[in-house]
């Protein structure tokens, strides 16, 4: 098997010839893969995270590495601007509002065929192909055409946007066109395979029957291409095994009391992104304390928020706007050793994460879009102790699954409101029950259930018959 991703499972972090160092960047999606890629030997194509440098090709933990070069310019229009301003923010229901370059266009298509052929030169005959998230859309038909031995897999990791929305493109023939490239097209949420099958009939006419797409092909035959969904999960056992250890529990105590030792701490955990609606939770929090319905002594927030992006103009933006609202926050209602909000803008390791999320009585998901969520996710898997509520927006797709979360609107900043408070109060025997149940879930669909039953769909395409649903 093949995986092609923009960033590959390892980063660059210095050195030169036999010193160069790789860091195993630990995503969910690395862990669910491994084992497929090691019985296969498999081969992971992608960006080393580094400008204008050329690696080798080289093993790392018993993967393949083939790591694809870009430019500094190739990363200022088909990363930051293609990819993350214009794709991210169309996809999310232009939160953002997109900028259209051609010449990010342009970038974005060279890139996505350096892709293709690096993965068309490091598959074997026949090779099952597995092309990942947004920024890789046209690789399946670039590949196809190189490469029609190959069984080709894509999967979209943020939403697919309502027509009305995705038309706004100017690309947007070519953007289905490379991914009807592929034999299984995967999205997070029913709703995502929905809106990709109405763009498909509305732009090409073609037929849709259920999850199946009959593509025309030149010699007059058809091509049955599914597009469905397939919510993607986390290691739920890892965030369980890391939870249950006893110096996670220490160090979620050490947190509690580095806190003043609150009633209750509210956690948000998010890459710092407008989607992330970060602003809303902070306003709404902010609204609490200023009414006088949550006191500093009664309730904190710890929000992380994980630097990303930083040279796209709207990240900025937001990491001014949210600055500014913690140090007028904290300055309005922080006593001495009880702040309003923790603010800290770094990433974390998943360890320091088990126990933040221990430590947490309310965990605040509050995104205006999002294609999964696996913060919501990580929270849930870590509460063996059945204790913990999480507030989860109806915008995310982990809402499909999580329905015994607090479900909140986060434009509704009354709603958002009475909904801290709901669960700040909520009795132990409730929060117990609803999270007895979201554990349960989470565990039921796990990263590894996520990408077998992916793998299953797509090898067995041949199977499927194109007239069921
Ligand atoms: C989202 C995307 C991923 C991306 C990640 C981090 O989860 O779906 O494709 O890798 O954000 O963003 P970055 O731009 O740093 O890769």
């Amino acid at each position: 098997m093949v995986v092609v991703s923009n960033r590959l499972p390892v980063d660059y972090v210095g050195g030169e010839g036999a010193e160069t160092q790789w860091k195993s960047s630990p995503g969910g999606l690395v862990t669910a893969l491994e084992p497929v890629m090691r019985a296969t030997e498999g081969a992971w194509v992608g960006w080393a995270g580094v400008a204008d440098r050329e690696f080798a090709p080289f093993e790392h933990d018993g993967i393949s590495i083939v790591p694809v070069p870009l430019s500094a310019q190739e990363i200022e229009d088909y990363y930051e601007g293609f990819s993350n301003d214009t794709l991210w923010p169309l996809y999310h229901d232009v939160i953002a509002r997109p900028s259209f370059h051609r010449e990010w266009w342009d970038a974005y298509v060279a890139v996505n065929r350096r892709f293709a052929e690096a993965a068309a030169a490091a598959a074997s005959e026949g090779a099952v192909v597995w092309v990942q998230d947004y920024q890789l859309q046209l690789v399946p038909r670039m590949l196809r055409e190189a490469r029609p031995d190959l069984v080709i897999g894509f999967f979209n990791h943020i939403p697919f946007p309502a027509y009305g929305i995705y038309s706004q493109l100017p690309w947007r023939r070519q953007v289905v066109e490379g991914l009807l490239g592929a034999d299984v097209i995967g999205f997070q949420r029913a709703a995502d395979a929905g809106n990709f099958s109405r763009a498909v009939r509305r732009l090409f006419g073609y037929k849709t029957r259920g999850t199946v797409v009959d593509v025309p092909e030149g010699d007059g035959g058809v091509r049955h291409v599914v597009a469905r969904h397939f919510p993607i999960s986390i290691d739920a056992a890892a965030f369980e095994d890391l939870a249950r250890m006893p110096e996670v529990q220490e160090r979620a105590r050490a947190i509690r009391r580095s806190l003043g030792d609150p009633d209750i701490v509210m956690l948000g955990v998010d890459r710092l992104d407008y989607t992330k609606g970060i602003r809303h939770r902070m306003k709404a929090f902010g609204e609490l304390l200023r009414d006088g319905r949550v006191s500093v002594e009664h309730a904190t927030l710890v929000q992380v928020a994980s630097p990303s992006r930083e040279r796209v103009e709207t990240y900025r933006q937001l990491r001014d706007e949210i600055e500014l609202t913690v140090g007028r926050l904290n300055g309005d209602y922080s006593t001495l050793g009880h702040p309003a909000i923790t603010y800290l803008h770094h990433g974390y390791p998943r360890q320091e994460m088990a126990a933040l999320y221990l430590a947490a009585d309310v965990m605040l998901v509050t995104a205006l879009r999002d294609g999964m969520n696996l913060v919501a996710k990580e929270y849930v898997a870590s509460r063996y102790d059945d204790d913990g509520v999480l507030l989860l927006s109806e915008f995310t797709g982990a809402s499909d699954e999580l329905r015994q979360a607090i479900l909140v609107n986060p434009h509704d900043i009354d709603g958002l409101k009475d909904a801290m408070v709901e669960a700040a109060q909520m009795p132990k025997r409730e929060r117990a029950r609803r999270m007895r149940v979201l554990r349960k879930r989470v565990k039921e669909n796990d990263v590894a259930n996520w990408s077998a039953t992916f793998l299953e769909t797509l090898t067995g395409v041949g199977t499927i018959d194109p007239g069921v649903p």
